[in-house]
Order: structure tokens, then C-alpha cells, then sequence
């Protein structure tokens, strides 16, 4: 019999895989049925499905369910290879793809669901117990700082930085979430905000141009960004402006901690000089396409430098939040 499984932003039964369109979010709740994995490729290339964790939960299901109905074991084995690829940095994706094709060699479909099916619900206890030692970090009255979207929507539980913040507000702390828009692409004004909303957080919104400001107004406690990949010695990549708000929160005094799974580490990368950096199409900077319609501000052959993450070296660490617990020392 087929699982049942269902978060904020991806549902797999016997109807199939469907994911939240997140490209349209806030103004649309879309709900997509994955027709094989190379529209799973799209999907995640295009961030209609996006966040690290949940590339890879998506990866994994889609492959498993793709499986059920193509019992072909070099069609299965070249899919994998193709979602693996997917996107560079979130090594998440590449740790899914490994272990479903190390852990049912054979590409046996049944093997394939119950290791999907595992990587999913491990991801939601990752997430509960990372937002359990996070929250023990907040205090009552606390202004925390956030960049991109690390909640419901990036994973398949209740999500890795804005996970701990949920905690803790679930705890009866009362916090004030700021939340950086993160440019280009508006994770942190479409979707952070969407997810605030409906938990009832209190929040603000500001451009990433305005942390420093925020900042040193002292409104700030401590600030938390998610990551795509930790390597050996600590240092990781995350959402580009990361390693702006590390710079500023050290400047000003902040503790700067990164929350992530253990799916997120990467023993191979011996520093983030080793992570590969997804560089994405100048469109993106050049202006905006959402539910609302496209617009574009810049001359169309301006150059653009456009890197999707970059990385934070750990001296400018205060902590890692992981699931098995918070590190000051990496
Ligand atoms: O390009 P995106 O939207 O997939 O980038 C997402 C991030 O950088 C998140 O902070 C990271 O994946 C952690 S999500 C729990």
C-alpha cells in the first residue's frame, strides 16, 4: 500500500506527488502533480519547489513514484543521476539521490518508496528537534533577524531557522520576527512572510539593504539563516546575502547562528571555498516575474552577477543549531 504523506508544500498518496507552486506564493496556492522526474528537474530548477531539505524529500519521492509504474532499472538509474544534478549547492539533494540508489541498488520500486518514505519522515523529526534546541536559545521579548525561507515550505516539517522561531513562539515567547526580503528572487518577502502570517508571529519586513540600520537600533538579539551546505570545518553556504548579515551582525555585536539538518553536512568539503556556487540567469536581477504579472527595471544586455547562495566562514559563527544538538566548535 502506498504512504500517506503530507506537508506545507508537497503531498504524496496513491493520487500521486504533488508540490505547492511556490513561485506564485503569496498571491497563489498552486498545486502541481509531479508527472515524472524530469518535471520534478524543472520543478526544483525553476524553485517552484525549493529549500534543501525539501529538494531533496522531493527528489526522492518523485523517483520512488516514477518506480512504481517504470520497473526499469537503467531508466531509474539515469533519473536519479538527472535529479542529483538538479541544483549544485543543497547538498541535500545529492545525500537523497545517494542513499536511495545505495540503499536499493537494485532500483526494486517497493525498496525505492520505503527509503523516500524514510528520507521524508526523517526530515520531519530533523526539523522538530532542531527547532527543540533552537527555541532554547530565544528569550522572552527577543527580535530575531532571518534571511530567505527556512520554514514549512524548505522542508517536509516544520522547517530549520524559522522552525526554531515557531518553537519558541509555540513556547509562549513573545518575539518580533524581522525578516529580509532576499533578493533577487523574494523568498523572504513572498514566502517567510506567508508562513509568519499564518503561524500569527508578529513580524516586519525589511529590504536586505536595511539590516544594518535595524541593527543598530539594537532591535536584534539574534540572528538565524538556514544553509544549503556545512562543510568540514563549518563554514557554509546559504541564501546570498548570508554572508552580509554575518559581517553586520559581528560588527554590531549579534550572535549569528546557522540551524540546519545533518543531511545538510558535507565531510567531503573540507571548506566552503569547496562548495559549488549556483550562478543563475541575469533576468532574475534584471527584474521580476510572480503572480502578479513580470517587470523589468534594468536594460535588457546589462551584465549581471547573480550567485543564488554564497558562503559564511566560521569565525563569523556563533553556532550551529543541527538536529543532534547546538555546537560552538566545528
Ligand atoms: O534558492 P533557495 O530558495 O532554494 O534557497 C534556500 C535557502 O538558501 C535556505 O536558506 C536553505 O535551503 C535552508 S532551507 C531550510
Amino acid at each position: 500500500m502506498l504512504p500517506s504523506l503530507s506537508a506545507l508544500s508537497l503531498q504524496y498518496d496513491a493520487g500521486g506527488l504533488r508540490i505547492l507552486d511556490q513561485r506564485w506564493l503569496p498571491d497563489r496556492e498552486d498545486w502541481v502533480t509531479v508527472q515524472h522526474p524530469t518535471h520534478m528537474v524543472e520543478l526544483i530548477q525553476g524553485l517552484a519547489v525549493r529549500g534543501a531539505p525539501l529538494i531533496g524529500v522531493s527528489a526522492a519521492l518523485s523517483l520512488a513514484h516514477f518506480a512504481q509504474s517504470h520497473r526499469n532499472p537503467e531508466l531509474l538509474q539515469a533519473s536519479a543521476l538527472q535529479l542529483r544534478n538538479a541544483r549544485p549547492t543543497a547538498v541535500n539533494l545529492m545525500w537523497a539521490m545517494d542513499r536511495m540508489v545505495q540503499e536499493v541498488p537494485d532500483f526494486a520500486p517497493e525498496g525505492l518508496l520505503r527509503v523516500a518514505t524514510q528520507i521524508f519522515e526523517e526530515d520531519v523529526a530533523m526539523c522538530a528537534r532542531i527547532a527543540s534546541h533552537g527555541a532554547e536559545l530565544l528569550q522572552d521579548g527577543d527580535g530575531v533577524l532571518t534571511l530567505c525561507n527556512t520554514g514549512g515550505l524548505a522542508t517536509a516539517g516544520v522547517g530549520t531557522a524559522l522552525g526554531m522561531i515557531r518553537e519558541a513562539f509555540e513556547q509562549k515567547k513573545a518575539l518580533h520576527v524581522y525578516a529580509c526580503e532576499t533578493r533577487p528572487l523574494l523568498q523572504g518577502g513572498r514566502l517567510t512572510a506567508w508562513e509568519l502570517q499564518k503561524l500569527g508571529i508578529p513580524h516586519t519586513l525589511l529590504c536586505d539593504s536595511m539590516a544594518a540600520a535595524l541593527l543598530r537600533l539594537g532591535k536584534v538579539k539574534l540572528c538565524v539563516v538556514g544553509a544549503d551546505r556545512i562543510a568540514a570545518n563549518g563554514d557554509f553556504a546559504n541564501k546570498i546575502g548570508s554572508y552580509a548579515l554575518a559581517v553586520l551582525a559581528r560588527y554590531h555585536g549579534v550572535p549569528f547562528y546557522v540551524a540546519a539538518p545533518m543531511s545538510t553536512v558535507d565531510l567531503s568539503c573540507a571548506d566552503g571555498s569547496q562548495i559549488p556556487i549556483e550562478m543563475r540567469p541575469a533576468s532574475e536581477v534584471h527584474g521580476f516575474h510572480g503572480a502578479q504579472g513580470s517587470v523589468r527595471w534594468a536594460p535588457l544586455d546589462t551584465p549581471v552577477f547573480n550567485p543564488a547562495f554564497d558562503v559564511v566562514p566560521r569565525e563569523l559563527i556563533t553556532g550551529w543549531i543541527l538536529d543532534t544538538g547546538v555546537r560552538y566548535q566545528f
